[in-house]
């Protein structure tokens, strides 16, 4: 039965416990009582490390403040936060801040709204942080090289009023990395619905692969055995923030023995929790889901993707009095699971309704062929894609069309979207989003962008190769 929002909400007092608990990396800071006029500062540094993914796997990686991923941001909504950035890589690089609603200027996209920070330089980004949600932060230059090696991490937006949900909270970032060791994994360029189409998810790869080969996926930088077990106490809900930071891999994540209960979509809410057994995670998307922890034991958190586990993909979940115990495999078929899927949510309207007029515009997804790294939107790859221009206020439904053979996890910058329908269906309460996958062979979904935030933004895939490939235009908002 599922949980009504009500019962999933928490005691205030115990929000945070969990980040700190979890070793996650949350920065402290000390925190006034009256309204802050000034900026709060924060530094991002940048460089090279050497990253210890598991017991013996090393890897050269590039970090923020030497972790993967980088160092939790907290804010309330509505703070003001001064970002210094000094990048100590031996190139250039810059950051985004990936859903949250910043000035133009601050938005970090290396050679489009700021030039990109050289080696040894500091940029300094100042912004409110809004709004609130699971937000994250990453490089913007030469993504398909600097995030697949560890530049991102979470940026969490608390509420400045209103409920809490759960009891606690802990952040898990997901990630895929390219060692060159172990087992490859097959590619997911089914997207999130992959699950749903082919039942137990196998036999994912497709002929003329041209995705690079995975080979370690990891939970907040670490592949099982180094992950940290999540540890519960009967009784209590857990609030997680799953963000995933993955450059190529949909991931499919569940806890054995329990449902997830999923409550925001890339930071926002729904009207009412979603009941799951799993739920699939798009490249550069965000769920909130609460775990009740009502059945004592010790259990996998786990992505159910073919071969993701065994690649690092798990961490053991121990209830208080179970510690030590090897967590037991789940009962049941991964095929009479229910998954999560964009229809199942009712978003709450948190953006601004349409006063202006709405164009409808539809945009073809296509590339990737005889496994070439050529995506285009509507025959074209950037910058020559055609550029779309929205007076304030007006709004543009586009209709995403995936004429390939791979899911495009595509993402506005600057502002948030409504997704308004899947395939021919039509959602009653549009989600909040800044990401939706648009799944391959001729899938479809619709979303409607209002112009609120003046710039000229960005609109891509978020899987790299496929920016790099081309799958990218502007959205200019006058
Ligand atoms: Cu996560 Cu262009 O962004
Ligand atoms: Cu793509």
């Amino acid at each position: 039965m599922p949980l009504t929002r009500r019962q999933l909400l928490g005691t205030i007092g115990r929000v945070g416990v969990g980040v700190a608990a979890f070793g996650g990396g949350a920065l402290s800071f000390a925190r006034g009582a009256a309204p802050q006029p000034a900026a709060r500062t924060i530094t991002l540094e940048p460089r090279v490390v050497t990253w210890e993914l598991a017991p013996g796997k090393k890897v050269m990686a590039m970090a923020y403040n030497g972790r993967i991923p980088g160092p939790e941001i907290r804010a309330r909504e509505g703070e003001r936060l001064r970002i210094v950035v000094r990048n100590l890589l031996p190139e250039p690089t810059s950051v985004h801040w990936h859903g949250l609603d910043v000035p133009h200027a601050m938005d970090g996209v290396g050679g489009l709204t700021q030039k990109a920070i050289a080696s040894g330089e500091s940029f300094e980004y100042e912004f409110e942080a809004r709004p609130a949600g699971t937000r994250w932060y990453h490089t913007h230059v030469e993504e398909h090289r600097q995030m697949d090696v560890g530049l991102a991490g979470p940026f969490i937006v608390e509420p400045a009023a209103g409920e809490r949900v759960g009891d606690r909270e802990v952040t898990l970032m997901l990630d895929d990395w390219r060692t060159g060791t172990g087992t490859p994994v097959p590619p997911t360029h089914d997207g999130i619905g992959a699950f749903r189409r082919r039942p137990g998810g196998a036999g994912l790869a497709i002929e003329g692969d041209h995705a690079a080969t995975y080979d370690t996926m990891t939970i907040n930088g670490k592949a099982y055995p180094a992950t940290a077990p999540l540890r519960l106490a009967r009784g209590e809900r857990v609030r997680l923030r799953i963000v995933n930071a993955s450059s190529e891999h949909t991931h499919v994540v569940r806890v054995a023995g329990h449902r997830l209960h999923v409550t925001h979509t890339d930071g926002n809410a729904l009207e009412a929790p979603v009941e799951v057994d799993a739920l699939p995670i798009a490249p550069s998307e965000r769920y909130d889901a609460v775990l009740v922890a009502d059945r004592p034991g010790a259990w996998w958190f786990e992505c159910l993707q073919p071969g993701h586990a065994a690649a690092g993909e798990r961490m053991s979940v121990m209830y208080g009095g179970h510690e030590g115990r090897a967590p037991g495999a789940d009962p049941e078929k991964v095929d009479n699971l229910r998954l999560w899927h964009y229809a199942l949510g009712r978003g709450r309207p948190r953006l601004a309704p349409v006063t202006g007029t709405v164009r409808e515009i539809e945009m073809a997804l296509a590339g990737g062929l005889d496994g070439n790294n050529r995506w285009t939107i509507n025959g074209r790859a950037y910058p020559d894609t055609e550029r779309l221009t929205l007076r304030r206020e007006d709004a543009a439904r586009i209709r995403f069309v995936n004429v390939s053979h791979d899911a495009h996890p595509m993402h506005l910058h600057g502002q948030s979207f409504k997704v308004v329908g899947v395939g021919r269906g039509r959602l009653a309460r549009p989600l909040v989003k800044d990401t939706v996958d648009v799944e391959p062979h001729m899938a479809s979904v619709t979303v409607e962008v209002t112009g609120t935030n003046p710039g000229v933004w960005l609109l891509h895939c978020h899987k790299p190769t496929h920016m790099e490939g081309g799958m990218m235009t502007l959205v200019e908002v006058l």
